[in-house]
């Protein structure tokens, strides 16, 4: 059991927390194309994240990142939309929601794969400090695998951001303006001030 809260075990399984909101298409929420808007499946996405990852905690969780969202087929008015989340990983206050996205046409029984996504949360307190969280039990293969794989995406992107930030250290005016020599932008600079 967890020291500050008994009611909250020290483990638990991704099965407990496991959360699918299906949601039908409706024209409110498409663009000026008929397709739903992106916008749309992000909030969608937050909020089976939000309520995954606050049942796994017994907590109120924010959204710290959302890591690869691409869409990859339009999403159309009519269809339904589910969104399945399960925990696939825990640190100690942070948790990472792995989310599939499917659109059905309900006429012909079409389902397509429109994106999977990671949401990274961290549980807080009453105290608004993050709040460790309940290690998550391992029930076969691929929740193993979705683990590890959640480990090698978090130490990417730390390498990432590493390797961005020096590049952009390297980055002076007359280095980004040799780089844009062949790209598509007209240099009009004026003094900033
Ligand atoms: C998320 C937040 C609590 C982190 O605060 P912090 O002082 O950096 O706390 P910590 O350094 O202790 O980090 C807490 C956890 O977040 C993780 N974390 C922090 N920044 C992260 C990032 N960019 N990506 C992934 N994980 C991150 C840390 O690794 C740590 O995980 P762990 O406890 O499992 O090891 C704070 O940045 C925050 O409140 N952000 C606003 C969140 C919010 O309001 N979201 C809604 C959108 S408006």
């Amino acid at each position: 059991m967890n020291a500050e809260n008994p009611l909250i075990p020290k483990f638990r399984s991704s099965l407990y927390s496991r959360t699918t909101i299906t949601e039908l298409m409706i024209p409110s929420y498409a663009n000026f194309g008929g397709k739903i808007h992106g916008g749309i499946l992000l909030s969608l996405i937050d909020k089976v994240a939000y309520a995954c990852a606050s049942k796994h905690a017994g907590a109120y969780c924010v959204t710290v990142s959302v890591d690869t969202v691409d869409f990859l087929q339009p999403v159309e008015v009519g269809e339904l939309v589910s969104l399945k989340a399960s925990v696939n990983y825990v640190g100690n206050t942070s948790l990472v929601v792995g989310i599939k996205v499917i659109a059905e046409n309900v006429k012909d029984g079409l389902v397509k794969h429109t994106n999977t996504s990671y949401v990274t949360m961290v549980a807080k307190g009453d105290n608004d400090k993050p709040q460790r969280v309940p290690g998550l039990i391992l029930e076969s293969k691929t929740e193993v695998r979705r683990f590890a794989e959640a480990i090698k995406r978090k130490e990417l992107k730390f390498s990432h951001k590493a390797e961005m930030d020096e590049a952009r250290s390297e980055l002076d005016t007359t280095s980004a303006l040799d780089m844009l020599q062949n790209e598509r932008c007209e240099i009009r600079m004026k003094d900033e001030h």
